[in-house]
């Protein structure tokens, strides 16, 4: 059964020129794109899709950080998607949790600053979506 999730280039990514090495292996992956588009991020989109870390002590910095450059957007689909995006993403932590071979792993040195975001579940990617892209 296909799913959905909702794929961030975050700004580090977009600025170190990743954007092409992301969507290269989402694709090889053999995951679809439904959506994709290049933007700049208002701080209302960054507070809604980061709501569940309100409140956490790295919660400004992170909406400093997401809403800093261009950002890539896109939805992923294919079967178990969600899974499949966060196994090419990494663990969250580049160094300590993402291994070789995986996007943060072989690209990120720190949890700040980890290039992508991935849905972590159905609800998530079902919400975040609609964020992101509501007239998909
Ligand atoms: P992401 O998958 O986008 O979801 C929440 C983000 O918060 C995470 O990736 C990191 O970029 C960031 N994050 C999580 N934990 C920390 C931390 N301890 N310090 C700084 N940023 C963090």
């Amino acid at each position: 059964m296909s799913e959905r999730t909702l794929v961030l280039v975050k700004p580090d990514g977009v600025s170190r020129g990743l954007v092409g090495e992301v969507i290269s292996r989402i694709e090889r992956k053999g995951l679809k794109l439904a959506a994709l588009e290049l933007r700049t991020v208002q701080r209302a989109l960054a507070e809604q899709h980061y709501a569940e870390h309100d409140g956490k002590s790295f919660f400004a910095d992170l909406l400093d950080f997401i809403t800093s450059g261009q950002v890539v957007a896109a939805v992923v689909e294919g079967p178990r998607a969600i899974a499949a995006f966060r196994q090419l993403a990494g663990g969250t932590d580049p160094v300590e949790k993402a291994t070789p071979g995986t996007l943060r792993g072989d690209f990120g040195l720190e949890t700040q600053f980890n290039l992508v975001h991935g849905s972590d579940s159905v609800e998530s990617a079902e919400r975040e979506i609609k964020l992101w892209f509501p007239n998909l």
